[in-house]
């Protein structure tokens, strides 16, 4: 897999919740290499943003790539305020990704923006006959990105969106929604969200086969800078190189 630069030009911006958007660009060399769980650096070019920023490939196809921004600074702001025929910078495709095997049952679960990397897991769980029950939680019910979500009900077996506060027919965190699961239904769990929604799954899932996206701040994006280093049960790790996917057993939770 090569890591590539390219220029993409932006095909679609649409508001898909109250802080969340879908930003469709056109991608060749990049779609068409991108596994599941791996992400892309983009340049935010604006006052004070030197720095690109990480975002996990939400859907591909042969002629495009998808991200789901999550409006919470300066750069998702400005990702979030790009009109069609802009053309933005992209380095990827970035880190390792997540594990597929076909035929398994798997649970996943997923917090904010860690929804992105998920879709793309569950198109490839459902092209390699697994089958997925999903777990969302959202802080509020106007941050769900309903048309997503229908996206996963139509490959998953059960979709469980959970809110902070609601009004909402399940409150609550997605601990409280795991609680209440069969965990012997499953041989694989996929995680991606917020340090602490993973740090508080972690007691309920450690002795399971579960794999957890990591959300650190980076830097460069490409392993260089040491900025993004955890500690791991194998040493120092770097999210953006050795990650951002790891086994839920392999992290010093504790350090997080
Ligand atoms: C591998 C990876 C994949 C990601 N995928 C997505 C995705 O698919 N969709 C999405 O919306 N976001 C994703 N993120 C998070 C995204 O990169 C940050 O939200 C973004 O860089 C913030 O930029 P900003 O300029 O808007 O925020 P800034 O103005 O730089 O910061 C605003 C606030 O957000 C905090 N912040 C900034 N970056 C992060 C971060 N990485 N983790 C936690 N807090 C942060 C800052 O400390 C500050 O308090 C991902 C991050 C990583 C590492
Ligand atoms: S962000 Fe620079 S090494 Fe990971």
């Amino acid at each position: 897999m090569n890591v590539v630069n390219e220029k993409c030009e932006v095909i679609r911006n649409e508001r898909v919740s109250s802080d969340g958007h879908v930003l469709v660009l056109n991608s060749r060399d990049i779609s068409r290499q991108t596994l599941p769980g791996q992400f892309v650096e983009i340049g935010c070019y604006g006052e004070d943003m030197i720095l690109r920023r990480p975002f996990s490939v939400f859907d591909v196809s042969s002629e495009s790539l998808s991200l789901f921004i999550k409006i919470i600074g300066k750069g998702t702001k400005w990702l979030s305020e790009l009109n069609s025929g802009s053309i933005v910078d992209l380095i990827g495709p970035l880190g390792n990704g997540f594990t597929v095997s076909s035929n398994t049952r798997s649970l996943l679960i997923g917090g904010g923006c860690g929804i992105a990397s998920l879709n793309l897991l569950s198109r490839r769980l459902f092209y390699s006959d697994c089958n997925t029950d999903t777990i969302f939680g959202f802080s509020k019910p106007e941050e769900i990105p309903r048309e997503i979500i229908e996206g996963f009900q139509k490959r998953a077996n059960r979709v469980l969106v959970t809110v902070d506060k609601g009004p909402y027919p399940i409150i609550g965190n997605v601990v409280d929604t795991l609680k209440e699961i069969d965990l012997e239904n499953y041989d694989r769990f996929y995680c991606c969200g917020p340090t602490r929604m993973l740090k508080a799954l972690e007691p309920f899932l450690y002795k399971r086969e579960v794999e957890v996206s990591l959300e650190a701040h980076m830097a460069c994006g490409i392993g260089v800078c040491y900025g993004c280093t955890i500690n791991t049960k194998h040493g120092s790790k770097r999210v953006c190189l050795d990650g951002p996917v790891f086994k839920m057993e392999e992290v010093e939770w504790n350090e997080m």
